[in-house]
């Protein structure tokens, strides 16, 4: 039988076993309609109130700072809009090496006139550069939201989000993060650290799909995102998907609870990665801080392979036909190509006509694939 290798979790990842069973039970055991004021009913709003303080819980958060939406996606557009409808923020500061939930969201705000957007430079690495973000938020009088990723989802560079929120407190700015890849793997303390507006999405730590919430600091003076029922406090009606939020509740508490355990395996697995693809392609470069396990998260590395340009296009079908799966990105080449804006700003000139692969891990990842993927691929570039 063929040899299947699941390597793009920060695509998405498997749902537990613990979630799936409870999805499942839900779904024929609390079917009713939490709005309605019946028992069938009263028992799903109780479900989903349980959830909610339970996942209010890992960030040291109020349970009624916690919104239920349909993922990522959608709770950055949300917050986003939200802030420069409701809250008068007239400059949005991000970078450009963001998730396109957010580009494209603050390009709409600046094509329709609704809020100016400014990009902070980012370094050799990806980091951001904080003394020009500091330059920005000092740069006019208006009121900014500082927007920017906890973990790329390419290259995988944390974010210090307490320095980013201490610089906000000090100009008057709010800020948002769009938490989508750190949440469910490294912890993070909203009352200790001021971030006004977080965005997460279960499928990124073994829960379903279609589901994740918007943190909303307390009296933020957000309106309705979405109109119609009164769910969520009003701001996004919709009949909640209550079968999903409990799996994302359960998928986080199990995170949480495995947290240390699970982060030990995973830096474990991708030092042995980083070993292993030096040791066979000398010429490899590591794109982001990949070895700095501090600075970036233990879930991925994104690699520049030194492949021969006749093979690079083939690379990816290969993997493909032997079960490996992955994530590929390039930086643009030559113009003719649309490639990924993240990999456009940090990739070294020296490796721009390289292919960049994204392997990314979860905890039912072994050292035995990784050796499987090195020999694949060591056999294929000397083929
Ligand atoms: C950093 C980041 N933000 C936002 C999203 C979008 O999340 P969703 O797929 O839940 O809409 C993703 C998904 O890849 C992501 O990695």
């Amino acid at each position: 039988m063929e040899r299947k290798v699941y390597f793009d979790n920060a695509a998405t990842t498997p749902i537990r076993k613990e979630v799936i069973d409870l999805i499942h039970k839900t779904l024929s055991d609390t079917f009713g309609n939490p709005s309605s004021t019946h028992s069938f009913g009263r028992s799903a709003r109780t479900q989903i109130e349980t959830s909610r303080k339970s996942i209010a819980k890992h960030f040291n958060a109020d349970p009624q700072e916690i919104i239920f939406t349909s993922g990522g996606t959608e709770s950055d557009n949300m917050l986003l809009r939200c802030a420069v409808q409701d809250l008068n923020v007239k400059t949005i500061i991000t970078s450009k090496i963001e998730h396109h939930a957010i580009l494209h969201a603050v390009e709409f705000l600046d094509e329709n006139r609704l809020a100016k957007v400014s990009y902070v430079k980012t370094d050799a690495e990806g980091f951001v550069d904080f003394e020009d973000l500091e330059k920005h938020l000092k740069a006019d009088k208006t009121k900014k939201l500082v927007s920017l990723m906890h973990i790329n989802n390419e290259i995988g560079n944390i974010l210090d989000l307490d320095r980013v929120s201490k610089l906000c407190q000090e100009n008057d700015a709010l800020f948002h993060t769009d938490a989508v890849q750190g949440v469910g793997h490294y912890a993070i303390d909203l009352e200790k650290v001021k971030i006004d507006f977080l965005s997460a999405a279960a499928h990124k730590f073994h829960g379903p799909k279609g589901v994740g919430f918007s943190f909303v600091r307390k009296n933020s003076g957000l309106n309705p995102f979405i109109v119609g029922g009164s769910q969520e406090r009003g701001l996004r009606a919709g009949t909640e998907s209550v079968h999903n939020i409990l799996g994302m509740a359960k998928a986080l508490e199990i995170a949480y609870n495995k947290i240390e355990e699970e982060q030990k395996y995973l830096k474990e697995l991708k030092v042995y990665a980083i070993e292993q693809f030096s040791a066979t392609f000398p010429g490899i470069h590591f794109n982001g801080c990949c070895s700095d396990l501090d600075r970036s998260t233990c879930t991925l590395i994104n690699v520049s392979l030194p492949v021969p340009e006749d093979k690079a296009t083939l690379l990816n079908f290969h993997l493909d036909l032997k079960g490996i799966a992955c994530s590929k990105g390039s930086a643009c080449q030559s113009g003719s190509v649309k490639g990924s804006h993240v990999l456009e700003e940090v990739v070294p000139l020296s490796h721009k006509n390289n292919p960049s692969i994204r392997f990314s891990f979860s905890i039912f990842n072994t050292k035995d694939e990784i050796d499987y993927l090195i020999k694949t691929l060591d056999s294929f570039v000397k083929e």
